[in-house]
């Protein structure tokens, strides 16, 4: 058999069409469910049979297509009825960045449709930092094909911080120069945040949960305007794993929403928190593929070598939410001892995309040294001022008090960046100084140590 069929069923006005998939596949003799697409919305129904089974392998055909397109899409991988699967970065006629949120259980794909997201980042010039929850190794190629890469708690922490600094300052220049939105590469490029296992940083008890939660909500929602993205890759059973906040389930149900195969509480939270398509089914996504047969005691054994179903699910936010999809099978097909060269092909040798120079200043030493763990910590929340900081700068301490509440309170007061202590260094030096002369003068000022690095940065930003 090599044809496809096509079904369309219809159920009495009024009654949804529930079905289940095994038992589907059974009375229409057929022995592989992989090789049904099933898509049920409310009383309609299609369903199509396939000879073999549509996604057994997807391929990407060259990494130059994962380059976002004029609608600020990009190509993830494709439906069963071989339709391109898009996820969009960029809506260009509202300028604004997106949210998005993908789902999978263990082994579902997630890191691997992450790594897709980077590449497609850096194909499309978006500076992106990236948090790996998992010590870095669920895409240990993104280091150095991202802005900046952390692999601790405490990295994801000043990355978010930073993230939402920039968002704050963009909003600023933004308003100086009488925007009101934002506009891709003109002249600030895109910038993401893309934290892999997210939930361990928002789970219940996790060290950081309420001040994540906070960054994530107010950069979902303001950041969309300033050009700031987020994208949080999760394997959660509820969503109060994920920061139990409602507005960010209100944040989440707008953005791009990707869910691989899950368990039955997560999907058992995902309808009752309307993240799923009213009256929409989804077929249960097996761990493998292929037919399963009962073997009796008296036939020789059989290995069981049918292939996974990684990287497939459903693009719930799409246009076809009850539709399977697969993400791109991307790197080499059997594990290699160091960086994955298939997986280094999808970024590509060009150079990544940099958070705008304007912004650095904003961004802090955290970004501009693209520091990891407690360094990264203590350089974006710096341990309370001493009083004598605050010695003649009474503006400063004013606008502290105003700030408003709420956990990032501590966080939002702007304190003394690099360049403010080379400014007041070079000020009170009666000669011209050198970048060691000056490393030295900034470093006796009483603030945190400072590395050549940071000085040569903040000169050239003042320059
Ligand atoms: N689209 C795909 N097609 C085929 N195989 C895939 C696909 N995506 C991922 N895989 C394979 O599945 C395995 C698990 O993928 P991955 O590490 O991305 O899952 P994960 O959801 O991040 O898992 P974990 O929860 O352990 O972090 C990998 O060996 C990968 O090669
Ligand atoms: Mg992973």
């Amino acid at each position: 058999m090599s044809r496809i069929y096509e079904l369309t069923l219809e159920a009495p006005p009024g009654d949804l069409i529930a079905y289940d998939p095994v038992r589907l596949a059974d009375a229409m003799r057929i022995d592989d469910p992989s090789r049904l697409a099933i898509e049920a919305m409310g009383s309609q129904a299609l369903v199509t049979i396939y000879p073999t089974d549509p996604l057994a392998d997807v391929r990407l055909p060259d990494p130059g297509f994962l380059e976002m397109d004029e609608r600020g899409r990009i190509w993830i991988g494709r439906y069963h009825n071989g339709r391109k699967v898009y996820v969009q970065l960029y809506d260009p006629k509202s300028g604004s960045a997106q949210r998005l949120l993908l789902f999978g259980t263990t082994g579902a794909g997630k890191s691997t449709l992450g790594q897709i997201l980077l590449a497609a980042m850096k194909r499309s010039g978006i500076a992106t930092f990236y948090g790996d929850l998992k010590e870095g190794q669920s895409a240990p190629e993104a280091r150095g094909n991202v802005d900046w890469a952390v692999y601790s708690q405490e990295g994801v922490m000043a990355q978010l911080h930073t993230a939402w600094c920039v968002m704050r300052e963009r909003a600023a220049r933004y308003a100086a120069a009488g925007r009101s939105k934002f506009l891709r590469d003109r002249p600030d490029p895109l910038l993401y945040v893309v934290i892999d296992e997210a939930n361990r940083l928002l789970e219940k008890g996790a060290p950081y949960r309420d001040l994540a939660t906070f960054y994530i909500k107010d950069i979902g929602r303001t950041g969309r305007s300033l050009g700031v993205g987020i994208a949080l890759l999760a394997q959660a059973g509820h969503l109060d794993e994920l920061g139990g906040s409602d507005t960010m389930r209100a944040m989440l149900k707008e953005g791009e929403v990707l869910l691989l195969r899950w368990t039955s509480s997560m999907m058992q939270q995902l309808v009752a928190d309307g993240l799923m398509p009213t009256g929409q089914k989804l077929a249960p996504i097996p761990k493998k593929a292929g037919a399963t047969r009962l073997v009796s005691q008296f036939e020789a054994e059989a290995d069981d070598d049918r292939p996974g179903t990684q990287g497939t699910g459903y693009h719930l936010s799409g246009p076809y939410p009850g539709a399977k999809m697969r993400a791109f099978n991307v790197g080499s097909k059997t594990p290699t001892e160091g960086l994955d060269p298939e997986m280094l092909a999808l970024y590509g040798d060009g150079p990544h995309e940099s958070l705008e120079k304007s912004s650095w200043g904003a961004a802090g030493e955290a970004y501009i040294e693209r520091l990891d763990g407690d360094s990264a910590y203590n350089a974006a929340f710096p341990p309370p001022p001493e009083p004598e900081d605050d010695e003649g700068r009474d503006g400063r301490r004013s606008r502290r008090r105003s700030t408003p509440a709420g956990p990032a309170r501590p966080q939002a007061a702007p304190r003394l960046t690099i360049a403010d202590r080379v400014q007041a260094a070079l000020e009170a030096a009666d000669e011209d100084l050198d970048a060691h002369t000056l490393l030295e003068a900034v470093n006796a000022d009483g603030g945190r140590p400072v590395k050549l690095g940071s000085i040569r940065n903040a000169l050239s930003n003042l320059r």
